[in-house]
C-alpha cells in the first residue's frame, strides 16, 4: 500500500454509520491502529487509559444495546473501548517512571519531575483526575481515527453510550477504568449507509482561526 496524502485519508473516512456485517478487518490492520493508540503522545507521557479490544459477539451486542442499538458495534468486526483511569495513584505513577529508567536510564532529573507531577495531581478528587486521564484517551482516538484509515479500515467515534453499563458489561470499574469513548471497526456498507454520499460539513478556516501576528 503507497502511503496516502493526510488531506486524502481525513477526507475518505467518515463516521461510518452502516458497516457491512460480513467483512471482519484482519488482525494485522487491527494491530497497526493499536500500535498507533499506544505510540500518541500524552500529558507527561501517562498513558493513563488502557484499551479494550471486543470482537466477542455477545458481549458487543450488550454494547450496543448500552449505546442505543448503534448497530456499527454489531456489524463491524471489532469494538476498541478507550478506558481511561478512574483516578491518578501512587503506584500508577510509579509505573511510568520505571518506565522512564527501563528506557533512559535512572536520570536526575525524572524523579523530581514526577515527585512535582504526583504534588499536583494526586491530592485532586477523582473526578478531575479522570477527567484529565480521559483527554488523553481522546488524543489516542484522534490518531486511531487516522490509523484505521491508512489501513483502509472504517470506523465510528462513539460517544453516544451508557459508560456505566459499559464498565459494568467489561468489569472495568474494579480494574480503576472508565470506559471514554468506543470505536467500532469494519467495512462500510456502500449500498446501506446514508452518510456515504453526503459532504463533509465543517466550518471554514476563517471560522475556527485566529491568527496572532
Ligand atoms: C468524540 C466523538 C463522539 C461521537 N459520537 C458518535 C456516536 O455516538 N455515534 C455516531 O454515529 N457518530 C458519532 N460521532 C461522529 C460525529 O458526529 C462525526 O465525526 C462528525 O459529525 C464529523 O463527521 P465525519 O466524522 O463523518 O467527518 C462522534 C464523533 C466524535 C469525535
Amino acid at each position: 500500500m503507497t502511503a496516502k496524502p493526510l488531506d486524502d485519508l481525513l477526507n475518505w473516512r467518515y463516521a461510518t454509520k452502516k458497516m457491512d456485517p460480513s467483512k471482519a478487518v484482519p488482525q494485522e490492520k487491527v494491530d497497526a491502529i493499536i500500535d498507533a493508540i499506544r505510540m500518541a503522545p500524552t500529558s507527561s507521557g501517562t498513558q493513563p487509559f488502557e484499551l479494550i479490544v471486543v470482537t466477542n459477539p455477545d458481549i458487543r451486542s450488550k454494547i450496543a444495546e448500552a449505546a442505543g442499538g448503534q448497530a456499527q458495534i454489531t456489524d463491524g468486526s471489532h469494538v476498541l473501548v478507550f478506558a481511561a483511569w478512574d483516578n491518578y495513584t501512587t503506584e500508577r505513577i510509579d509505573e511510568v517512571v520505571d518506565l522512564n529508567v527501563e528506557a533512559r536510564g535512572d536520570l536526575p532529573m525524572l524523579h523530581a519531575y514526577y515527585d512535582n507531577l504526583k504534588s499536583n495531581y494526586l491530592p485532586r478528587d477523582a473526578e478531575t483526575n479522570y477527567a484529565h486521564a480521559a483527554r488523553q484517551a481522546y488524543i489516542a482516538l484522534g490518531i486511531a481515527l487516522v490509523a484505521a484509515a491508512e489501513q483502509e479500515v472504517d470506523s465510528t467515534p462513539m460517544e453516544g453510550f451508557d459508560p456505566n453499563t459499559v464498565d459494568t458489561i467489561l468489569g472495568l470499574k474494579k480494574r480503576g477504568l472508565r470506559s471514554v469513548v468506543l470505536m467500532p471497526l469494519g467495512y462500510r456498507d456502500p449500498t446501506a449507509d446514508w452518510l456515504l454520499p453526503m459532504d463533509k460539513v465543517r466550518k471554514s478556516r476563517d471560522t475556527i482561526v485566529t491568527e496572532v501576528n
